[in-house]
C-alpha cells in the first residue's frame, strides 16, 4: 500500500522526492558489551518544510517477516537510548549499556507536514569481544613486548591497563616491575575491559646479596648462618658460596666452600674470617653478590683478654689483704705514735717545770 503511495509520487514529482534521505555514517557497527555506541545519521528534505517527528525502529523478525518496531514501544530500550540528533538535519543515536539483545538492524524514519520518509538502509550493530594478549609471554627482561588488543572487527584505538592504572605505551622494554595483570579497553570506553592477563617477566638472578645471622665480630666457637636471597623469576634454585683468601681490591683466588641458599657454620674458627660472596642461579643466568666480611675474634687475643683478666682479680685478691693489712698497721702505728708524743710532751712540760721549780729553790735560800 504504502510503496504503491511512494511510486505514484515518486512518478509525479521526482524533482521534489530526491531531495528526501537518510545518510548513516557507518552501516556497520561494532561494539563491545556493556559499553555506548552512537550511529551517525544525517537526513534531508526540501527546504521549505518543517519536521514534525523522528523515530528510531528495529528491525524485528515475527512471524517469519521483518517488521520495523520503534524503540520507544520495546521497554529493553526504556532509558537506555537517546537522540542526540535534532529536528532539522542530524538524526545520530546514542545506545547506552549494550546488551546482547541490541544486535540487529536500526532504521530512522521522519515526518514533514508532507511526507513521512523512511530510511531504506539501516545500521547494523554487532558485538566483538575484547581479547588482550601479550607478545610473547612469559618475555625475558629487556625484550620487547608488544600488547594487542584483539577484536573481530575494527575498532577505534585500544587503551591499556596494568592491575588497573593506565599504561602509557603499548610497546615497550619489558622490565621486572611490568609483571602484572593487562586488560585492554576501547578508547573512550575505559569502563568495558576485556579479562587480564598476565605478563610473567623472566630474568636470571638480580640484586643477589647475603645476610649474615648475627653482625659483627663473632667469637670462636658461635655459629652463624648466611643467606643469599636474589630477585630472579623463576627463582633461583642454585647457589654457590666462595670465599675470598686475598684482600678485597685485589682480584684474589676465589674458594668454592659450600652450595645452598644457606651457609651454615655451625662453629666459627678463626680460619673462617674471610670474605664471602654467593652466586644465584636460574635457568636464564647466574649473578653474584657483593663481597661480605667476616670476622671471627682470634683465639690468642682471647686468650690474652682472659688472662689479663685473670691476672687483674688475682692481683685485686692477693693486693687487697695487704691493702688492708697496711692500712690497718697504718692505724696502729699513728696511735701509738701518739701515745708516745703526749708522754715526750709531758717529759718535755714536766721537765722545765722541774728545773724551774729548781731553780727558785735554788733562789729562794739565796
Ligand atoms: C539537502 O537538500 C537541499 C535541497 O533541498 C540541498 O540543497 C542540500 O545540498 C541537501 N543537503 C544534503 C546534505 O544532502
Ligand atoms: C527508566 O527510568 C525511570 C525513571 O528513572 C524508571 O522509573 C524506570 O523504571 C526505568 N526503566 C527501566 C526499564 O529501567
Ligand atoms: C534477549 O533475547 C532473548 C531471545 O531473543 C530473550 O529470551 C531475552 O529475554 C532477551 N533479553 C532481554 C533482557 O530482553
Ligand atoms: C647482576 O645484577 C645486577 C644488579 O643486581 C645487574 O645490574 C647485572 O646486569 C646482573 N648481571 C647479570 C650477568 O645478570
Ligand atoms: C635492586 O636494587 C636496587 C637498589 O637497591 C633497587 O632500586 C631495585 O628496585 C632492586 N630491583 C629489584 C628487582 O628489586
Ligand atoms: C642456622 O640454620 C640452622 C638450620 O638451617 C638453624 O638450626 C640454626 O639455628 C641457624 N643458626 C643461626 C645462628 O641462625
Ligand atoms: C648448579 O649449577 C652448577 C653450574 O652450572 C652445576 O654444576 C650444578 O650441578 C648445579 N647444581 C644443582 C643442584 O642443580
Ligand atoms: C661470579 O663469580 C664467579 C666466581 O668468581 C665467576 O666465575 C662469575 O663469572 C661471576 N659472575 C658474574 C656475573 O660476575
Amino acid at each position: 500500500m504504502m510503496e504503491s503511495w511512494i511510486w505514484i509520487i515518486l512518478v509525479v514529482m521526482p524533482g521534489t522526492l530526491s531531495a528526501y534521505s537518510v545518510t548513516f555514517e557507518t552501516p556497520n557497527v561494532c561494539a563491545v558489551r556493556g559499553s555506548s555506541v552512537e550511529f551517525r545519521c544525517s537526513y534531508n528534505y526540501t527546504a521549505a518544510e518543517t519536521v514534525l517527528k523522528t523515530e528510531w525502529s528495529k528491525g524485528e523478525l515475527k512471524d517469519g517477516k521483518w517488521t520495523r518496531i520503534e524503540l520507544s514501544k520495546l521497554i529493553l530500550y526504556e532509558n537506555r537510548t537517546q537522540y542526540i540528533g535534532d529536528q532539522l538535519h542530524d538524526c545520530s543515536l546514542a545506545i547506552h549499556d549494550l546488551q546482547d539483545n541490541d544486535t540487529g538492524y536500526y532504521y530512522f524514519r521522519f515526518d514533514t507536514e508532507r511526507y513521512g520518509w523512511r530510511s531504506k538502509k539501516s545500521v547494523y550493530l554487532y558485538f566483538t569481544d575484547l581479547k588482550a594478549r601479550v607478545n610473547p609471554n612469559p618475555v625475558r627482561r629487556g625484550d620487547n613486548v608488544i600488547l594487542e588488543c584483539g577484536t573481530s572487527c575494527q575498532l577505534s584505538t585500544a587503551v591499556w591497563f596494568k592491575d588497573g592504572h593506565p599504561v602509557a605505551k603499548p610497546e615497550f622494554q619489558a622490565q621486572t616491575e611490568d609483571a602484572g595483570k593487562y586488560s585492554c579497553a576501547v578508547k573512550g570506553q575505559e569502563s568495558v575491559q576485556s579479562d587480564p592477563v598476565a605478563l610473567d617477566v623472566q630474568s636470571p638472578p638480580l640484586n643477589v646479596s647475603v645476610e649474615l645471622s648475627q653482625s659483627g665480630q663473632l667469637s670462636e666457637g658461635s655459629s652463624v648462618n648466611l643467606t643469599c636471597s636474589s630477585v630472579a623469576n623463576p627463582a633461583a634454585d642454585n647457589y654457590t658460596w666462595y670465599k675470598s683468601t686475598g684482600s678485597p681490591s685485589s682480584s684474589s683466588q676465589l674458594l668454592q666452600v659450600g652450595s645452598g641458599q644457606v651457609l651454615s657454620i655451625p662453629s666459627v674458627e678463626a680460619s673462617h674470617t674471610g670474605l664471602y660472596l654467593c652466586q644465584a642461579r636460574n635457568r636464564l643466568g647466574e649473578n653474584n653478590s657483593t663481597k661480605v666480611l667476616l670476622t671471627v675474634d682470634s683465639s690468642d687475643i682471647q686468650r690474652v683478654i682472659l688472662l689479663v683478666g685473670i691476672g687483674v682479680k688475682v692481683v685485686i685478691i692477693l693486693l687487697l689483704p695487704l691493702v688492708i693489712v697496711w692500712i690497718w698497721r697504718r692505724c696502729l702505728k699513728s696511735a701509738v705514735d701518739e701515745e708516745e708524743h703526749s708522754h715526750d710532751y709531758e717529759n718535755i712540760s714536766t721537765q722545765p717545770a722541774g728545773q724551774k721549780n729548781r731553780v727558785t729553790q735554788r733562789e729562794m735560800p739565796a
